[in-house]
């Protein structure tokens, strides 16, 4: 019980993802084609994914083997740890033991790479030459761009503007990885010169750069789109986190009360808790607990309808908790939590009322953060700083109730190239934004009809 790391041997990593589709209390609504609105076939998604994620995405299957090759590439830094966090327990005097899982283990640092090398590999089996995609803060553009390198693919990345800014670090290191990268909008593309035209200044948002790179990938014969989240395939990938995790409780005969991850997309937190899923459909008491930033908070304050996946409406329609396709979220330092809607899959759950939902704004996110660095040591990424955040309320809640429970969240990535939004927030400069209640209503404004 009173382990500091819990550590998988490679043997005992899982073979397989856990696809939650046929568990799920009611069936996903399919996605809609952006042009005609009906629903998509695998036909329709054919010039933007290869054929196996395009089965993967629409599979009942509830286990999917991993291939060999990719597995092997997993054991690069897979199995993570499962840490206890005892000075964080101690610091905050609860009697809740906290764990969390260090997905910042991967040599891009966060949980991206579990469906990076997996797109990859599908891509590379099916003759692709080449990748293109979206980043916010860089964690997932360097996760591909290392996985592009390691399959000999090309990779090109359209990065949120505001982030091409703030973190040219990790624009060096996919550039290390061997991958281009263009600061989004961009004049590069149509979608681009559209949003340009309208804005010169715009900061830009994961809406836009989706729009972008799948424009640049449907338009050549040789290259595909790559998603970093939202999509199934993408969470079915991140399943090894949740798997793992479940495994190490086992393994001290802890059992979870609460599970805790930051929402961008939705693939962190999706992967880690849902194979613990079917355990609450047996009856026990597990609470999931969805973290996203006031200034973008989709599961707290969004619509679940129908909406584009992307700002210029060139990716498929999807029933999500939605603010809007047009809404571009201030600049928060999150880069990666700017995104307008949500998994579906996670949606659908956070609609029947399995999953909960909180926000936060940066600035306590931030003080979190600074605590967990200064008890356990590792920088947070300011996406993860989210999850801390409501692991550390919750564990605050468990001291006055004098409560004993079990909190696991996903460390889902290192902070090692946000240190100037540390610095930001160290030197009280940090801007916690208002919700931005206006602009949601105006952009809610614009959902499709269908
Ligand atoms: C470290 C980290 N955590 C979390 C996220 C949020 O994405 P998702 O909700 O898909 O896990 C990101 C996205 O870029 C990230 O970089």
């Amino acid at each position: 019980m009173d382990e500091t790391r819990i550590n998988l041997s490679e043997k005992e990593m899982p073979r397989q993802w856990y696809n939650i589709q046929p568990d799920l209390p009611k069936p996903l609504s399919p996605p809609l084609h952006p042009g005609t609105k009906q629903p998509l076939g695998p036909q329709d998604l054919a010039p933007i994914f290869p054929m196996g994620l395009i089965e993967q995405e629409v599979s009942q299957q509830r286990w999917i083997d991993i291939p060999e090759e990719l597995f092997s590439i997993y054991r690069l830094w897979r199995p993570t740890p499962l840490c206890r966090a005892k000075r964080l327990e101690e610091a905050l005097k609860t009697p809740a033991r906290i764990y969390y899982k260090n997905e910042s283990f991967s040599p891009p640092g966060s949980h991206k790479p579990n469906t990076a090398v997996a797109q990859a590999y599908y891509n590379k089996r099916e003759g692709v030459k080449r990748l293109t995609t979206e980043t916010g803060a860089g964690q997932w553009g360097s996760a591909l761009a290392f996985s592009c390198h390691l399959f000999g693919l090309e990779c090109r990345v359209y990065m949120v503007k505001v982030s091409y800014h703030q973190k040219p670090y990790r624009r060096m290191l996919m550039e290390t990885w061997g991958a281009a990268v263009t600061p989004s909008p961009s004049d590069q593309t149509e979608s681009g010169r559209k949003i340009l035209a309208k804005d010169p200044n715009s900061p830009g948002s994961l809406g836009i750069a989706i729009s972008e790179a799948v424009e640049d990938a449907v338009k050549r014969e040789d290259t595909r789109y790559s998603l970093g989240s939202v999509l199934n395939h993408v969470i079915l990938h991140q399943t090894i986190v949740g798997l793992e995790t479940k495994a190490q409780l086992k393994k001290i005969g802890a059992e979870p009360d609460i599970l805790i991850g930051c929402v961008g997309g939705g693939s962190n937190f999706s992967g880690f808790s849902f194979p613990f899923f079917p355990d609450k459909k047996q009856g026990k008491k597990i609470r999931f607990i969805a973290v996203e930033p006031t200034a973008c908070p989709t599961l707290t304050k969004g619509l679940y309808r129908y909406d584009f996946g992307d700002t210029a409406q060139i990716a498929p329609i999807v029933k999500m908790y939605t603010l809007g396709h047009n809404f571009i979220p201030p600049g928060i330092h999150a880069g990666g939590l700017r995104y307008h809607g949500d998994a579906p899959l996670l949606c659908l759950l956070y609609d029947e009322g399995l999953v909960e939902a909180v926000a936060y704004h940066q600035n306590p996110v931030f003080e979190a953060a600074v605590l967990f660095a200064r008890t356990e040591g590792i920088i947070p990424a300011p996406e993860t700083a989210h999850a801390i955040k409501a692991a550390i309320d919750e564990a605050v809640k468990c001291r006055e109730r004098k409560e004993e429970k079990v909190i696991v969240f996903n460390f889902s990535g290192h902070g090692h190239f946000d240190l100037s939004a540390y610095d930001s927030f160290l030197s009280k400069k940090l801007e916690d934004f208002e919700y931005p209640e206006e602009k949601i209503r105006e952009a809610l404004k614009e959902l499709p009809q269908v």
